[in-house]
């Protein structure tokens, strides 16, 4: 049978026809029935349809649209995000209701020149639908294109609304758990849902709806096309469920073998020398092997089961196509559809599962996008926004500690416990006790990096909680045992990153006090680029003791009121050691107090107090002499045993 035998059996396009006429026929009902109703019912429509949208908008983009019981939980920093992007979303909405609209002109172009243009041998028709249809394709193209580059600017908006938060939790992480891995993973989470955002994948969430409308149409074109699409449709949503629920393990289990492969690689680059001088490069790099392996046997797996069940699909779409056009063609063989029908929903059934076959493709990334999202969700959860608190004046008077009990981030095990001391302005207390002993881990309370599980500390009576990290930060000074400074000039790292916080000069003249306090400004000047020399990354291009006394100047730097050093003089020769003892002097001169973790009785010169610690307590707390002697004393469980370069070491008995 020909196209136009088929034609002259059945009217051109009736089913199409009989569309139309219906929806006109509907339309008009509707309008009848509006203009009836006069004013007071058209009003009550609008509310009713506003009412309905907002709920709708509700429960779509923010979920408050059900009971609020569900929801009592603080939404998540990300969902807040999307919240924040709904008018962007319903934009985004309404583009992909255009173009999928759009879409349709393919089909309908198919079916007018199958229908009318062949078999009236109309040429000015053809040229005329030809028209028509290129002016479609373009306003597609056109609305595809600012679809894409929203898409992109979602993700660029995500990394300005999150990116900095991001950036301060992966910092406060450490000091609140354990660290896990190379500890960046909060950043590749970051960039994972930003990629997904960036890319097609949620425009294919909006062409989901879309699905059942295209089916519809099938429906209407004939019952078994409409049948044999909807069946499609529902194998290759199976297929995806399916993908969903085998990839999930792997895909987890290879994230995370990942995280330890990058934290494997980066301890070796820290540990070149290490490894280098002692030929342990070869265990270091079966060590990374063995992480490794596991990391790629989990990436197999969830890559075999997702392009398994991904050519699955592809072959099932492919046979899909001719099961549409066979079944079509039989209904046109018994005479029950015209040839331009059959094309026409060949081309639609296929327009209908494009949004399940974009899915498919976007699968992975989807994947991926939400479990980098729970990740960073719980991140957030953990480390939830700092509130600033009110602004306290300058500390002047005190350092109190009372019944003080530290643990390790991450631990409940007290590290020091019941700790309690007071020191006034213009006195410094040395710390000392045997390795081990929680004297860094008391330093690192008193600047409130590690947060204490009972007890208090105070300056001037506040507690330090009171206290932002950032106005606490000016007043004081840290110098931690493990210095690492920044990569940057030496200026940058004595002005602590901060070269524009008062006026050039002023900035100026604070590092140069700095470096003079801690005894360091001929030792910068003798370097070939005095101040702006830079330090490489960490400080790798200075001698340890160049580094620990540009750490003391960082620690001097705006003479902070209470200025905590940890072994301070550990990389120091006898010089550097007797300008620590002055800028200690100085510091209690100008009405400061320090505090001074030390092995060697040098270090301890210029204190007033010293504080005994030895096993996570406090052995003995009083004026220097007092408690020296007492510990020089055979009786006390400390003695000096040996003279090193800087003078006698304290140990343990
Ligand atoms: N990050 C950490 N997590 C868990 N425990 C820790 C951590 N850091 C230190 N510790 C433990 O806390 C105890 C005290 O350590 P701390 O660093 O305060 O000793 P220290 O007195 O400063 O010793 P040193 O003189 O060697 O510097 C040690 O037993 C150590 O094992
Ligand atoms: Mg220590």
């Amino acid at each position: 049978m020909t196209v136009s035998e088929g034609r002259r059996e059945i009217p051109p396009a009736a089913n199409l026809n009989s569309i139309k006429l219906s929806r006109l026929r509907m339309a008009a009902t509707a309008l009848a029935a509006l203009a009836a109703g006069g004013r007071s019912r058209l009003a009550e429509t609008k509310t009713f349809f506003v009412g309905a949208l907002e709920a709708l908008r509700r429960r779509v983009f923010s979920g408050d649209g059900w009971s609020n019981a569900k929801f009592e939980e603080p939404r998540s920093e990300i969902s807040t995000f999307l919240v924040s992007c709904r008018r962007i979303f319903w934009a985004l909405a309404l583009f992909s209701g255009l173009s999928n609209l759009l879409m349709l002109n393919g089909s309908f172009f198919m079916l007018q020149v199958y229908d009318r243009v062949l078999p009236g041998h109309s040429v000015p028709t053809l040229v005329a639908l030809l028209v028509l249809a290129t002016m479609l394709y373009l306003l597609q193209g056109g609305l595809d294109l600012v679809r894409n580059r929203i898409s992109v600017r979602i993700g660029r908006y995500l990394d300005e609304r999150l990116g900095l938060r991001v950036y301060d939790a992966l910092v406060r992480l450490p000091l609140k758990t354990r660290g896990d891995g190379d500890g960046l993973q909060p950043l590749r989470d970051l960039d994972q849902v930003r990629s997904f955002l960036s890319s097609g994948g949620p425009t294919a969430l909006f062409d989901l709806p879309w699905m059942p409308i295209y089916l519809a149409i099938c429906f209407l074109f004939h019952f078994w096309i409409g049948v044999t699409a909807l069946a499609g449709g529902v194998v290759l949503v199976g297929l995806t469920v399916l993908t969903d629920a085998r990839t999930r393990g792997p895909a987890k289990a290879s994230s995370r073998h990942a995280v330890l492969r990058n934290a494997l690689a980066a301890e070796g680059r820290r540990n070149a020398e290490v490894l280098q001088a002692m030929g342990m490069r070869r265990q270091a790099a079966l060590r990374w092997q063995d992480v490794n392996q596991k990391y790629l046997a989990a990436h197999e797996t969830s890559s075999d089961i997702a392009s398994g069940l991904g050519s699955v699909s592809k072959t099932f779409r492919s046979l899909l196509q001719s099961l549409v056009l066979s079944v079509g063609a039989y209904l046109v063989i018994n005479q029950e559809a015209t040839a331009g029908i059959i094309i026409a929903s060949s081309i639609l059934t296929a327009r209908a599962l494009a949004p399940v076959e974009i899915a498919i493709a976007n699968w992975k990334g989807f994947i991926a996008a939400r479990q980098s999202s729970e990740r960073l969700d719980h991140l957030l959860k953990l480390l939830p926004r700092q509130e600033e608190p009110l602004a306290l004046p300058q500390p002047t008077g005190a350092l109190a500690v009372e019944n003080l009990y530290v643990a390790a981030p991450g631990s409940e095990k007290p590290l020091l416990s019941n700790v309690s001391f007071s020191m006034q302005s213009g006195e410094a207390v040395g710390v000392i006790g045997p390795s081990g002993a929680g004297k860094s881990t008391l330093a690192r309370a008193l600047v409130g990096v590690w947060p204490h599980v009972r007890g208090k500390i105070k300056l001037d009576n506040a507690v330090l909680e009171h206290w932002s990290s950032e106005s606490l930060g000016r007043h004081i000074g840290y110098l931690p045992q493990d210095i690492e400074l920044f990569d940057g000039s030496i200026a940058l790292n004595i002005a602590r990153l901060d070269l524009a916080r008062f006026d050039a000069n002023a900035t100026a003249a604070a590092i140069l006090d700095a470096a003079k306090a801690a005894g360091v400004h001929d030792l910068i000047l003798s370097l070939p680029d005095g101040y702006h020399t830079r330090v490489g990354e960490g400080g790798m291009a200075l001698s340890s003791g160049q580094r620990q006394r540009i750490g003391l100047a960082r620690a001097f730097y705006g003479n902070p009121f209470l200025v905590v050093l940890d072994e301070p003089t550990s990389n120091l020769d006898s010089e550097g050691e007797e300008a620590l003892t002055e800028a200690i002097l100085s510091v209690r001169r100008r009405g400061g107090i320090a505090v001074v973790v030390s092995h060697r009785p040098k270090a301890l010169e210029g204190v007033s107090h010293v504080l005994v610690v030895s096993d996570g307590n406090v052995q003995s707390f009083g004026p220097r002499e007092e408690v020296l002697t007492r510990v020089l004393h055979p009786a006390v469980p400390l003695r000096v045993v040996a003279e090193g370069k800087g003078g006698a070491q304290w140990k343990a008995n």
